[in-house]
């Protein structure tokens, strides 16, 4: 599965979808097509990508199920209006802060589909401290690149169907290595994960080698942080392949 399709995957059928940061409209066209959602509103911060997504979604004839609406985030979002939030391909901070400006609209609605290209442990913590649950997590690579496409839920107590898939940890994870790693792919025990872990041990061994190479006692610090680093990766993995096993 790719990563497009995976965000489709992750969308639950709706009503009103908002696209936020459409670009070129694909999810929006996908969630149409396949009748995951009656209506998209595809938003862009930009005039060119909001022109070429309005193009797209005429070319496949499904202009009609569209609103297309200029501006920055949930801005352009009206109180109620959606009950299914996607904003993917921004940075995580950038996610979080688009949700905390508008923080009623994302309360409000009954899912998030997020894809942040970076920062995805600062989403998680933000989700997690305001409000929201991870109900889902998936991870895709494309090109040598990892994405996490993560499924949130308010808390809220009104939503009694989210209720029941609630995070046991929803307000603050007890380890803060549960934002970098996902308790729910760690579940999974998703093999694009496990080799995601193994990269990112790699790479703290190789600047961990480096770092000592310099004989630099400024460095030693942030070596005891990323060996620290490593040894909670290590156990987490085996802790998850003898449980699965
Ligand atoms: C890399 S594209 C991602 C397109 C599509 N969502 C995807 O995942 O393939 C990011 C888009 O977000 C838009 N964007 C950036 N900041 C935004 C904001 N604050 N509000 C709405 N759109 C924004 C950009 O103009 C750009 O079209």
């Amino acid at each position: 599965m790719n990563r497009l399709e995976c965000i489709k995957s992750m969308v639950s059928k709706c009503k009103i979808a908002a696209d936020i940061g459409t670009d070129h409209g694909y999810v929006a066209e996908m969630l149409l097509t396949e009748n995951i959602c009656e209506k998209i509103i595809a938003t862009d911060l930009n005039k060119g990508p909001l022109n070429s997504a309005i193009e797209h979604l005429k070319n496949k004839s499904l202009f009609n199920k569209c609103d297309f609406r200029l501006g920055s985030g949930l801005e352009v979002l009206k109180d109620n209006e959606v009950d299914a939030i996607i904003i993917a391909g921004m940075g995580g901070d950038l996610i979080s802060d688009i949700l905390e400006m508008r923080k009623k609209i994302a309360l409000n609605a009954s899912q998030l589909i997020l894809q942040p290209m970076t920062h995805v442990d600062k989403l998680r913590k933000y989700l997690l401290q305001n409000g929201f649950s991870i109900i889902d997590e998936n991870i895709v690579k494309e090109f040598h690149h990892y994405y996490f496409i993560i499924k949130a839920v308010p808390n809220n107590l009104n939503n009694l169907n989210n209720l029941n898939n609630l995070n046991e940890n929803n307000l603050q994870e007890e380890n803060e290595i549960y934002y970098e790693i996902s308790k729910h792919l760690l579940r999974k025990n998703d093999n694009i994960f496990i080799d995601y872990i193994n990269k990112q041990i790699h790479i703290n061994n190789k600047i961990i080698k480096s770092l000592k190479n310099t004989n630099n006692l400024e460095y030693k610090e942030k070596i005891t942080a990323l060996t620290n680093k490593n040894k909670q990766l290590e156990e987490l993995i085996k802790f998850e392949i003898k449980r699965n096993n």
